[in-house]
């Protein structure tokens, strides 16, 4: 049959129609000669009323079989009702039954948090993980558009790779056929490539690292968003991050009020997300631990308590700039003043979420180049292709990589990553 079907996220358009809506049953609830049915079809939630008075017998049976996460076709009359969270209730006079589902594992209940997991695939469907994915997808969109928006090009480095970017300890390995590879860390290295073809390019796809930590903010596979730009230096890189940031947040605001209520978000917080941003000095940062009972060497690299206690100094994410070269990835460009610093900046997030943004300016000189790589015993063989770069036409360039999921986890203002993305890979969680 060929049904004219209305989204429930279109209700608005239909006032004192008819419509008939294809849906899944979230909750019900009877009060004698009433049944109110909670209604969802993705695009939203909508109260379905059945009157038994004034329905046919088959409509006020049909409505009593229903269960939870039962589908069916709704009929009904869309009324404005400024007492209901959507705005408007259905007035049903129509139940085709698709399906009645039993034991629904996932009740109105509190379950744990393994057995959520385990449940993710129908855990998805409930109001609040349905909030954060459709705020993930505003977070995707509002990136694409930033990045359209500024003659960026979409450029997709590979996944597969013979070689690190990030350093060696965390690498997924695989065969290629006869070869060894890896699964990608980061695309930056081809991105830096990319760059200089393109000018100005983003990447955006998952990346892997092989993390035995068990915290709330680490992911095996994960969701990287890397731009890299031709004749910018790291001043030029920090101003393109602190408006791209606000630029999301902004979206998000703009677009997602009811999901963000949903999750019962605090969003004055973020509300005052616009750049400029505040920037510290790595040297700032380590005197401020200091100063503040933290144990902390200069040269050590900070971990999430560190974070966490700058970090609270500011309601808008903050940049640590000038970390010691020792410690960063061996790309990035030493500070011409002071080469025990790197021109590179981490932005924090504001209320605990922790690092988001990790860039730099890169080395465009291909003597310090060839030095890096013999420090850091990098293969000249594997790499030749990045060496290449410096050789043919370098110029000043710079880049940084947002990740998508920490993201998520403070805009939605989430305990854990897990909840940041569809099917989350987590230290030994490969299910479902
Ligand atoms: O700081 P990272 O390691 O930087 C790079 O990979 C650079 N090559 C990026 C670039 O300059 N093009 O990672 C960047 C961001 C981090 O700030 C963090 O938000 C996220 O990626 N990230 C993770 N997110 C979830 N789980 C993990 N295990 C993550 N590791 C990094
Ligand atoms: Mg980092």
């Amino acid at each position: 049959m060929n049904r004219n079907l209305c989204m429930i996220g279109d209700v608005n358009k239909h006032i004192n129609e008819s419509v008939t809506i294809g849906c899944w049953l979230h909750n019900i609830r009877s009060s004698g000669k009433i049944r109110f049915l909670q209604l969802r079809d993705g695009s939203g939630f909508i109260q379905g009323v059945v009157v038994k008075s004034e329905v046919p017998e088959q409509v006020w049976e049909d409505a009593g079989k229903l269960t939870q996460e039962s589908s069916l076709y709704v009929t009904g009359t869309v009324r404005e009702d400024t007492r209901s969270k959507g705005g408007f209730e259905l007035t049903v006079t129509g139940v085709e039954i698709i399906q009645v589902t039993s034991d629904y594992p996932i009740t109105p209940k509190e379950h744990g948090v393994d057995f959520l997991m385990d449940h993710r695939h129908l855990w998805i469907r409930s109001p609040r993980q349905r909030a954060i994915l459709v705020i993930r997808a505003q977070i995707i969109r509002a990136i694409q558009q930033f990045f359209d928006e500024r003659s960026f090009h979409l450029v997709d480095p590979p996944i597969l790779t013979p070689s690190s970017c990030e350093g060696t300890t965390n690498l997924f390995h695989t065969k290629y056929f006869d070869e060894d590879a890896y699964l990608t860390q980061s695309g930056q290295l081809y991105m830096e490539a990319a760059a200089m073809a393109l000018g100005r390019v983003y990447s955006f796809g998952p990346t892997f690292r092989a993390e035995k930590s068990k915290t709330r903010r680490h992911l095996i596979e994960f969701w990287m968003i890397e731009p890299e730009m031709a004749f910018v230096t790291h001043e030029e890189n920090l101003q393109v991050q602190e408006q791209f940031v606000s630029h999301i947040v902004q979206s998000v605001l703009q677009n997602c009020r009811q999901e963000l209520e949903t999750l019962e978000r605090d969003t004055t917080k973020l509300e005052q997300v616009v750049g400029p941003f505040p920037r510290i000095t790595y040297d700032e940062a380590v005197k401020f631990l200091q100063e503040n009972g933290h144990e902390f060497e200069w040269g050590e690299d900070f971990g999430a308590p560190h974070e966490t206690a700058i970090a609270e100094k500011y309601e808008k994410p903050v940049f640590i700039t000038h970390y010691p070269t020792e410690i960063k990835a061996f790309y990035m460009k030493p500070d011409p003043n002071r080469p025990e610093v790197v021109l590179c900046a981490d932005m924090i997030a504001p209320e605990g979420y922790g690092e988001i943004i990790g860039g730099s300016q890169r080395i465009d000189d291909p003597e310090l180049m060839e030095e890096r790589f013999q420090q850091h015993e990098l293969s000249k063989e594997a790499y030749q292709w990045y060496l290449d770069l410096r050789k043919y036409g370098s110029v000043p360039h710079s880049g940084f990589g947002l990740g998508l999921e920490r993201t998520v986890a403070w805009i939605c203002g989430l305990d854990h990553v897990r909840e940041t993305i569809p099917f989350p890979r987590l230290l030994y969680r490969l299910y479902p």
